[in-house]
């Protein structure tokens, strides 16, 4: 048996060691960052203090994991799902795409800071989607923060524009609608904004049906028409424009802006939805996984500041640990603290650094990327730097990008082992299409979450397949597969009462 290098931890301390075991848990081991570099050795102990509430033992990540499988139950209940912090949305959306889609649709994808509008032709024949153009348009900061109104008007001069430039105005095209922020679908095209995320705020938009909103905003104009919408989240949009190459594909996963995942589940337990047959993607909106306080023992000083500071406050806290909207917040925190310790930079924080949001999330993929890259970030953020400075930045940023990347490999071996289980099946073999800019970005991030997630699912085999353009080519293949005969599905009237969750508790878990 061959020798494999685990990190391990003991009362002498921790290190890399050799070993032929097989065992998971030992393994597991080998998910912890190995944070120190031999010169930092004499600054362990001190620095360790900041890092050590961000380093995560496997046995933590398997108690979070066992957590969200708790709240995914929670979620898909008739009576629990009100109260429920993971919402486990249905999304109308019964098949994935089987190759025999074809057309042309436009698609709007809505989600970060930027909208874009595309024109997007399915090949049958070629089995191909491809983009023909597209367009994106700024969504100034105001108008995130503005009236809904003004949102969905903007959306409706940029889809006019962009259909006047080329020549589209005449035809009459089903619209895929990729909108990436916490909804309940009650149909295909009907779908009920519940909060905003990710920095968005505009008045009048929740509790309403966003599609109307965009219907009217295209009425308001009165010079163009669309065809029938198909409301997408930006997971589900990821997963289908993946499954159109790999039929496996039932997973789809967001770690940019914000953090989400949906997948494929057994109609018969989402107990919200009429039938018993078949399939249905769930949205499962993990980023409010934590909302009702089960992961306040893992959250750090840090992340209950970033979260008071959010223009949400108290929701959405595992996104809050995980995605590009917060990370680099994090890292400027944990760095202010050690300055004012007198730890870093000669104890001098410079106003840069001093200021909320100005040590942006893609600075942490820059400066683990290189020394280099490191110190002209620190200088440019106006820092007295030296050498150990940049290194223990360094190890920061190193600490706060792992934990996000083995949080997220958690929440994802909750979702394969579901489908495991579900499908009572010893060995899964499934494929989960990612997109977003941390995971693509970053140049550990992914090699990170796969291990991790190997290890914390190790009877599941699990490709990943980076979704090119996922948002606008899935929204367009949702369009097309819901243009597919298929039952219908209608959302069951909630109630209070109590869901016998025993009986859908699974083995071996
Ligand atoms: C939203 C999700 C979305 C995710 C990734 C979250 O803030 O609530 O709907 O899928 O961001 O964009």
């Amino acid at each position: 048996m061959q020798n494999k290098r685990v990190y391990v931890k003991s009362e002498a301390g921790r290190g890399w060691a050799d070993t032929a075991s097989n065992d998971p848990l030992e393994m597991a081991a080998t998910i912890q960052p190995c944070c120190f570099p031999g010169f930092l050795q004499s600054w362990k102990i001190t620095v360790e203090k900041y890092l050590q509430p961000f380093q995560l033992s496997p046995e933590t990540l398997q108690e979070v994991s066992a957590r969200l499988r708790k709240d995914l139950l929670r979620g898909l209940g008739k009576h629990s799902h009100h109260k429920a912090p993971v919402k486990m949305l249905p999304t109308f959306v019964r098949a994935t795409p089987d190759g025999t889609e074809k057309g042309d649709f436009l698609a709007l994808d809505l989600g970060g800071t930027n909208f874009r509008v595309l024109h997007v032709r399915v090949e049958e024949e070629a089995q191909k989607v491809l983009k023909m153009d597209s367009q994106i348009c700024a969504i100034p900061q105001e108008m995130m923060l503005g009236t809904g109104e003004q949102l969905f008007d903007h959306i409706a001069t940029c889809l006019g524009d962009f259909l006047e430039s080329h020549n589209l105005k005449g035809q009459t095209l089903p619209l895929g609608f990729t909108f990436s922020f916490p909804c309940e679908q009650l149909e295909i095209d009907k779908s009920i904004l519940i909060r905003w995320t990710k920095g968005f705020n505009c008045s009048g938009v929740e509790g309403k049906d966003v599609v109307q909103l965009l219907k009217e905003a295209i009425h308001r104009r009165g010079d163009y028409h669309i065809g029938s919408v198909a409301m997408v989240n930006d997971t589900v949009g990821t997963m289908m424009s993946c499954g159109y190459k790999d039929q496996s594909c039932e997973i789809g996963m967001i770690i940019g802006t914000g953090t989400n995942a949906c997948y494929m589940e057994e109609i018969k337990n989402v107990k919200r939805i009429e039938g018993e047959d078949g399939r249905m993607c769930i949205n499962t909106e993990w980023g409010g996984f934590g909302d009702d306080g089960c992961l306040d023992d893992i959250l750090t000083e840090f992340d209950v500041e970033v979260d008071k500071t959010s223009i949400n406050p108290g929701v959405h806290i595992f996104e809050k640990m995980i995605s590009g909207m917060y990370l680099g917040e994090i890292v400027r925190l944990v760095l202010v603290k050690m300055t004012k310790d007198k730890l870093l930079f000669k104890g001098q924080i410079s106003e840069a650094l001093g200021t909320r949001g100005l040590f942006e999330t893609k600075f942490i993929s820059e400066i683990e990327d290189g020394l280099e890259n490191a110190k002209k970030i620190l200088t440019e953020l106006g820092l007295d730097w030296s050498l150990v400075d940049a290194s223990v930045v360094r190890l920061v940023c190193d600490t706060i990008s792992s934990r996000s990347a083995y949080l997220c490999a958690a929440a994802l071996a909750t979702l394969v082992n579901r489908i495991r289980n579900n499908r009572k099946l010893g060995h899964l073999k499934t494929t989960v299409g990612v997109d977003g800019t941390v995971y693509r970005k970053h140049p550990t991030f992914s090699s990170k979450l796969q291990k991790a997630v190997r290890l914390l699912a190790p009877q599941c085999d699990i490709t990943f397949l980076v979704s090119e353009d996922g948002s606008g080519k899935g929204a367009a293949m949702v369009t097309a597969v819901a243009q597919r005969p298929a039952h219908q599905s209608r959302l069951l009237e909630e109630s209070d009462g109590e869901d016998n969750e025993e009986e859908e508790e699974e083995e071996g878990q």
